[in-house]
């Protein structure tokens, strides 16, 4: 029994990574978090002054750059090119300018094939964008995650409170709702819901009501 590809996609605040962890450790699965991957590939982007739409090094820096997550217990840490970047990436900066680097088509190109890879063995949980529509069209298990835009940046404000940012309610509901919209309007891979997609609106659901939804969904299809 090796288990089967569970895709977790939905905009931002919805709760995806939360659900993903907590779903993967009932479920014996392996989380994968795409976002990380992208989030990962802006911060080097950054350090390394390469402009947003500078297509052919950033095709360079994805060639170059060694992503992988560090398993332990229920959490993990992501690691690139060795160094643990797991806290660099989750600035609201970084987040901004990953929803334009992850617009490229190089940029998805490169983490198209990586995220195929380490899913390939199925027993995993992917979380991301578009990982229902293109990274895993087959997959046997669709999710779609959302909420209210208010209720989003609601979470998302917390959680960045929690972590010592400096920030205030209205701004962090208009940036998650502009990357949204971001991520909704490229041209690549857009934020959308697979045709074949379980829809779920959590604006009103506790955590552990996704969760029930979830594993009973995945238990009846494996
Ligand atoms: O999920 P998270 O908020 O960490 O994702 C950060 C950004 O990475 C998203 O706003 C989106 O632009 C990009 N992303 C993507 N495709 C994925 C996962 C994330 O384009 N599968």
């Amino acid at each position: 029994e090796k288990g089967v590809v569970v895709a977790i996609d939905g905009p931002s605040g919805a709760g995806k990574s939360t659900i993903t962890k907590l779903l993967a450790a009932r479920l014996g699965y392996i989380n994968i978090d795409t976002g990380a991957m992208f989030r990962s590939v802006a911060l080097m982007a950054k350090r390394r002054h390469i402009d947003p739409d500078d297509d052919v090094s950033l095709a360079e820096l994805c060639r170059a750059l060694d992503i992988s997550f560090l398993r332990n217990g229920e959490g993990y840490r992501v690691i690139v090119d060795g160094e643990d970047v797991s806290r660099a990436i989750r600035t609201e900066e970084i987040s901004l300018l990953t929803s334009r680097i992850s617009a490229r088509k190089p940029v998805r190109a490169a983490l198209l094939e990586l995220q195929r890879r380490m899913g390939a063995q199925g027993g995993v949980i992917l979380e991301g964008r578009d990982i229902g529509t293109v990274v895993f069209p087959d997959a046997e298990v669709k999710f779609f995650l959302s909420a209210s835009a208010e209720e989003r940046g609601r979470r998302r404000y917390l959680e960045l409170v929690a972590r010592g940012e400096n920030v205030t309610l209205e701004e962090t509901v208009a940036k998650v709702v502009r990357r949204d919209k971001q991520d909704a309007e490229r041209e690549h891979a857009p934020l959308r819901c697979a045709d074949d997609a379980l829809s779920i609106d959590s604006t009103a659901l506790s955590i552990e009501e996704v969760l029930q939804i979830m594993e009973a969904t995945v238990r009846e299809r494996v």
